[in-house]
């Protein structure tokens, strides 16, 4: 019996690294399915157990719940070196998923060649500030049809088509000699993916059956709705669609088949590599955050840019991805602020005209500035709240401030890297899964 009411999607709402590891972790326990639908290891989810951290990359982050079951669909680029380093890193944890683990067919593979064209597009003057994982030459030519698939592995065409990707890449680079020979590349990828093998199959006909059956589905969304390539402060975006469309594409399951879409926040912003970003703050204030936030990149240790939480994206993202409700994250990092931003809208500096939404072209972003509406930071600290009612009351007004803001219900607040370090809002519908 279909039952779309108990599936879930958490997508991240400003430029990644928001914190949807640890709801994905923490909601995984009510759920039979978690999927990942798109990106590659450029994601960096970090979850916290007692204490201590776990990062994945690749492995969906309900690999914590033994109960489980594990998806990566088509919409997925894989590199397949770092999956088995995640899987031996699960394992000295004593956490094994080989026998709850399916691997899409269709899924793309992350190959030398990509990492190699990332790189050089990256020393040359047209920086994205990508985090040299391949993803973006992986998923180019997956779409100019020179892509090798996880299902193509064992076909006779197999080094057939890694010698085209060969091809297009000396050709893009110019300098084949410094790229794996094609055979090395074959070698390597058959010894990787012989103890993967029974994982390789047909995940939309998995996913399609579990909402047949009524089994829950968490789908875990990777990046977020500003690096979104259709949505996002293109050119400088990922190279999926990290927003609702993707989880569709990316799964092959339909629309119908999604109950609630949880939105994921932090309480300010950040954003790692290049692009616009109107709330930045290039002051003490932005270091402070940096370094309570602990605001380095999981994936390639990065210092994040950091800045006041920005209600204009956030509205947007709601909107692209009809979020039903909120969760943000690292309340705590703002403790001991005295006051607190929130960017409620843009002024064009040329026109001086105020703006309610992102601006449609990628050069209009330079002629905005952010229109900041500040409130009384609180003294008490959030650290470790378990309650709205442990909440000082300047927190309190600071959340239904960003409520009002962006026009969405607030569901969870975070209030510290562990799992119990976080509450529930009063009434919310997220009670039924997070507690
Ligand atoms: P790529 O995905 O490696 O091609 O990088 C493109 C842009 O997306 C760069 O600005 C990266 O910093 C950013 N990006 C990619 N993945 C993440 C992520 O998981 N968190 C934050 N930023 C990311």
């Amino acid at each position: 019996m279909r039952k779309s009411a108990d599936n879930l999607a958490i997508l991240g709402l400003q430029w990644g690294d928001e914190g949807k590891g640890k709801l994905v972790d923490l909601l995984s326990a009510n759920f039979k399915h978690v999927v990942r639908f798109q990106g590659g290891n450029n994601a960096g989810h970090t979850v916290v157990v007692n204490g201590e951290s776990i990062a994945l990359h690749q492995v969906p982050s309900g690999a914590l719940h033994p109960g489980c079951f594990l998806v990566v669909g088509s919409g997925v680029v894989l590199n397949l070196e770092v999956f088995h380093t995640e899987l031996e890193r699960l394992r000295k944890r004593g956490i094994e998923v080989l026998g709850r683990l399916m691997l899409s067919s269709s899924a793309h593979i992350i190959l030398p060649y990509h990492i190699a064209m990332d790189n050089w597009r990256e020393s040359g003057s047209v920086r994205i500030g990508t985090t040299g994982r391949g993803i973006g030459p992986a998923y180019e030519m997956k779409a100019a049809r020179l892509g090798v698939r996880l299902g193509d592995i064992s076909s006779p065409n197999a080094l057939a088509r890694i010698s085209m990707v060969h091809k297009e890449a000396s050709r893009i680079i110019g300098d084949h000699e410094s790229l794996p020979s094609p055979e090395e590349v074959h070698r390597n990828l058959n010894s990787l993916i012989l103890p993967l093998q029974k994982c390789i199959g047909d995940a939309q006909g998995h996913l399609f059956n579990a909402w047949r059956n009524g089994d829950p589905i968490l789908f875990e969304g990777a990046q977020a709705t500003m690096l979104d390539i259709d949505h996002g402060t293109y050119p400088f975006v990922t190279s999926s669609n990290c927003s609702i469309g993707g989880l569709f594409t990316g799964t092959g399951l339909p629309p119908k088949s999604l109950g609630k879409v949880l939105g994921v926040a932090k309480a300010y912003t950040t954003r790692v590599g290049v692009g616009p970003f109107p709330s930045e703050l290039n002051d003490l204030v932005g270091e402070h955050i940096r370094q309570t936030g602990r605001e380095f990149g999981t994936t390639t240790g990065r210092p994040r840019r950091c800045g006041w939480l920005d209600a204009v994206v956030l509205r947007n993202s709601c909107n692209i991805n009809g979020v039903d409700g909120i969760g943000i994250m690292k309340l705590d990092v703002l403790d001991g602020l005295d006051r607190i931003g929130i960017v409620k809208a843009y002024k064009d500096k040329a026109t001086g005209k105020r703006m309610a939404r992102i601006p449609a072209a990628t050069h209009n972003w330079e002629s905005v500035e952010p229109i900041t509406e500040y409130f009384e930071g609180w003294s008490k600290p959030t650290k470790g709240a378990r309650s709205w009612k442990d909440l000082p009351t300047q927190a309190q007004k600071y959340l239904n401030a960003i409520e009002e803001a962006i026009e969405t219900k607030i569901v969870y607040v975070s209030t510290g890297p562990d799992r119990e370090d976080g509450l529930s809002a009063p009434r919310s519908w997220a009670k039924k899964w997070i507690g």
